[in-house]
């Protein structure tokens, strides 16, 4: 990639457990139900491809016809749509993923001298949510299996610290943390859990759903996700309270029925979500079961064509969760050398993510990134995650299962 791709581009300025969100199968027919406005000429198969439908284009063109593109009953549409699919009584919409991070944990009350735990492998978003709310990220290890919060880890925090006031587990790569033990920590030690689920559109533990695990959760809807606004976030809670301060903080501080006036009861913010942006979100939304199914279908694909295959190991789905494959990813001791012999057959493979949060620079001055996590570390020195999403055709997969197997054949 070079420095004038702009799907590069795309790919730095937001995170995205991302990778391009160009499509690469060419299909440019405006009477397809599908189509995609960046396509790409050659035949690499991309990591990740948001999947428009002319229902999106027409419920955007009716709010062009409306005329009312910023907040408005689209958007309340789209919230209400979206608790109720996660089964919660409340969804407050944002303008992304980090924005819905930092109004919950607002919401939340979390104050200046506050700690929250969180993962140091995830997208820095999780932890700068924490930062920019005046609190301190302190950083607990990840399961080697799962790659979310080692509850073990957790309880260790919690018993060496007296300012925790919060967890803020990642639902990584689409499959749920340990909620249940994270859960009953929470209620052991009388703190919150905030489910950053800006990976996990429609997983479950137990059969309930993410967004519906804590005392609020977090959704991004970034392209190249599960389910996309273009640029968008959310956060569902049962807890009225929550909601309603959430509510006023992301619309400046006003009061819910007071959207449009001047009357700022206390200090908030414009991270308000688009309509437009809303309609995309509400067609998207009715076509994210088949999406989760298309990316589980190719998941399970894989396990089987993959399985056996020396030196990688596929990834795990624990009893009682449903994974919805936001990334497959596998895991190597071959890792950038897998990578370059897959790029050059033309398969798009990411890492995501190769440096763990509290190496970051921007984590230098944190005194808690000084934090022992050698199971993040490892997890960034081995993970790859192959194209999962939910536009992939079958000779697409057939062809990345090829290009794996041949790969690790010769390493
Ligand atoms: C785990 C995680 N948390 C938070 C975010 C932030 O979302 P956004 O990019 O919409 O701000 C992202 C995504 O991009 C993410 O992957």
């Amino acid at each position: 990639m070079t420095d004038t791709d702009t799907h590069t581009d795309r790919r730095i300025d937001s995170d995205p457990a991302s990778g391009s969100d160009a499509n690469a199968d060419g299909a440019t027919d405006p009477d397809d139900a599908e189509f995609d406005a960046t396509a790409s000429t050659d035949d690499t198969i991309s990591i990740a491809n948001p999947a428009l439908s002319e229902d999106a284009v027409s419920r955007v063109e009716s709010v062009l016809e409306d005329g009312m593109l910023a907040d408005g009953p689209e958007v309340r549409a789209f919230e209400s749509e979206f608790a109720t699919y996660c089964d919660v009584s409340h969804a407050v919409a944002t303008s992304n993923g980090t924005t819905a991070l930092h109004a919950a944990l607002e919401a939340l009350g979390v104050e200046e001298g506050d700690a929250v735990v969180t993962s140091p492998f995830s997208f820095v978003a999780s932890a700068n949510a924490i930062r920019l709310a005046g609190a301190t990220p302190v950083f607990a290890d990840v399961d080697p299996d799962t790659y979310t919060l080692d509850p073990d880890a957790v309880a260790d925090v919690l018993a060496a610290r007296d300012d925790i006031v919060g967890l803020l587990p990642v639902h990584l790569y689409g499959l749920a943390a340990d909620m249940p033990a994270l859960s009953a920590l929470a209620d052991d030690h009388g703190v919150f859990v905030l489910e950053d689920a800006c990976q996990a559109h429609g997983g479950t533990v137990a059969g309930e759903r993410v967004g519906s695990l804590g005392d609020a959760a977090c959704f991004s809807f970034y392209p190249t996700k599960n389910m996309t606004t273009g640029e968008g976030g959310l956060i569902t809670t049962d807890r009225d309270d929550v909601a309603e301060r959430a509510a006023s903080y992301v619309n400046h501080g006003r009061e819910a029925d007071d959207s449009g006036g001047y009357d700022h009861r206390s200090l908030g913010h414009n991270y308000r979500l688009t309509s437009l942006a809303a309609a995309i979100g509400r067609a998207q939304l009715e076509r994210l079961p088949e999406f989760n199914e298309a990316r589980r279908d190719t998941a399970s694909y894989y396990d089987r064509e993959l399985e056996g295959v020396a030196g990688l190991e596929t990834p795990t789905e624990p009893d009682g969760y449903r994974h919805v494959y936001h990334q497959y990813t596998v895991r190597t001791p071959h890792r950038d050398t897998a990578q370059q012999a897959l790029s050059e057959r033309n398969v798009e493979t990411a890492i995501y993510y190769e440096t763990p949060i509290h190496r970051q620079p921007a984590y230098e001055t944190i005194s808690t990134a000084a934090a022992d996590l050698p199971q993040a570390e490892r997890a960034a020195e081995t993970v790859l995650s192959l194209p999962v999403h939910p536009t992939l055709s079958d000779d697409d997969r057939r062809r990345v299962v090829d290009a794996v197997r041949d790969v690790f054949q010769s390493l």
